[in-house]
């Protein structure tokens, strides 16, 4: 057979050895999940089991599953956790699904990531949209003043949900918008995808503890558990009463026991010896921070996640892009995420000391190159929101069309369009692309999107 270039063979393994590859380089990953490939052994791979009258069942949690999401409770500070083997996604919608059966409407916050807006659109959720401030390079806080504001403009909000930490590290003041949210009788969400490490800090700055009635937590991200676990915690008993039906609305019927084998792991590895293993690591970045800031490297101001490094290279006349390749890379650093203006990583204990060397001379080498004076924010978005023409959930459900940004002014968006995810998005399913949006996509290097047919 002749094999077209590109194209896989049946005894050729294109992704299998593009990882096992990739693990032989030896580079430093700064980059999800949290265990860093030094936290699981491979027997691991031998509980890939499934439902057995021994094992229990993820939805009718019972048995094991059940205790482990006690001690997951009981480490969180929840009174309900439920474990999700479908990433936080599956975490956020069943969120959002407990929210809606309260009815009202949902305060969304504008920078929410695209798992949220898909939800809302599939259970027929029609938010009001509230701006982050601040957000010129990075992705902005929702303010405990725009959330009172929200709830004066619209009684009739009764669940409010936010995103913090912003893939960036920044914190929104949870505390104040819970404050606000229970003045109102309305619960309060918080997307805490980049968070679950909060909670170890040597301040306990996880959003459970400073009063969300509900978090969304990707454990995968930050913590030593495997890609797709993740936990929703619930802060009252009422709430908890429908989330495992909640969550079985979205979730595969098949969760890998592989990746709730290793939450259960991390949880027992947290009450343990890895709480003071992550304060370490809080030392460590402290230190790399403060060695950005002494050499007028910005970062991203106000309360941030302190084991968040986002390094504005912009500020040295390189982008976020342009110095993964020429910089980073050439040190063997592998970022979580690099766009215009910034360079992200994700630090835990299980990066090594040779990893954290290697930042601390990539930040030295990025302070020797010339300062500029002026930084474009990117991801500049117009500030009135656009037209609504569709509801999310028509918008998201209708028959798409995949058309060039040049033919897109007059049509209805289908899709979530971001500049630059993370971001704010320029345009959300439902709304009309007007002349004004249509150059702000084209200006962002955006050249196709998804309408309404
Ligand atoms: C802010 C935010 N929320 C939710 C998610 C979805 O998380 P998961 O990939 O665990 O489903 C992500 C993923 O990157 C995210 O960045």
């Amino acid at each position: 057979m002749i094999q077209k270039r590109g194209e896989k063979m049946e005894n050729d393994m294109p992704l299998y050895d593009r990882l096992t590859e990739h693990i032989k380089l030896g580079r430093s990953s700064f980059h999800t999940p949290g265990h860093k490939g030094n936290f699981f052994t491979p027997e691991l791979m031998e509980l890939d089991l499934t439902e057995l009258p021994d094992t229990d069942a993820l939805f009718e949690a019972e048995g094991v599953i059940l205790r482990c999401e006690k001690a997951a409770a009981r480490l969180f500070g929840a009174e309900r956790s439920l474990i999700s083997a479908g990433g936080c996604t599956l975490a956020i919608q069943a969120m959002l699904r407990l929210a809606s059966l309260r009815g009202g409407r949902l305060l969304l916050a504008r920078n929410s990531h695209r798992s949220a807006v898909n939800a809302a659109a599939l259970l027929g959720i029609e938010p009001v949209w509230i701006m982050p401030e601040g957000g010129k390079s990075y992705t902005g806080r929702i303010t405990p003043e725009a959330v009172e504001q929200a709830f004066d403009e619209h009684p009739d909000i009764t669940a409010c949900y936010i995103t913090s930490p912003s893939y960036y590290g920044e914190l929104c003041d949870v505390k104040g918008i819970a404050g606000v949210c229970h003045s109102h009788g309305a619960l309060l969400l918080v997307d805490n995808a980049h968070g679950s490490h909060l909670a170890f800090m040597k301040e306990n700055v996880h959003p459970l503890a400073l009063g969300a009635d509900m978090t969304a937590c990707s454990l995968h991200k930050t913590l030593p558990v495997l890609t797709g676990g993740a936990l929703l915690n619930i802060s009252s008993g009422t709430l908890a009463e429908c989330a495992k039906s909640a969550m079985s609305l979205f979730g595969s019927t098949s969760p890998s026991y592989m990746i709730m084998a290793s939450i259960d792991k991390c949880i027992s590895y947290m009450f343990s010896e890895g709480a003071a293993a992550y304060r370490k690591c809080e030392d460590d970045v402290g230190e790399l921070k403060k060695l950005a800031a002494g050499l007028g490297i910005p970062q991203p101001e106000g309360h941030c996640d302190p084991l968040r490094l986002t390094l504005n290279t912009a500020s040295r006349g390189i982008s976020g892009e342009r110095a993964q390749l020429d910089f980073f890379e050439k040190m063997n650093i592998d970022c979580e995420f690099c766009d215009g203006e910034n360079a992200v990583m994700i630090f835990t204990p299980f990066n090594t000391e040779r990893d954290i060397l290697r930042v601390r001379e990539a930040i030295s080498e990025l302070g020797k190159l010339r300062e500029i004076s002026e930084i474009n924010g990117r991801n500049e978005v117009p500030p009135e929101l656009p037209e609504k023409v569709l509801s999310l959930r028509e918008a998201v459900l209708s028959i798409p069309e995949m058309i060039s940004v040049a033919d897109a002014a007059g049509r209805i968006a289908a899709d979530t369009v971001c500049p630059c995810p993370p971001g704010v998005p320029l345009i959300m399913p439902g709304e009309l692309i007007d002349e004004k949006i249509r150059e702000a996509l084209a200006d962002n290097n955006i050249h196709k999107l998804m309408v309404c047919r």
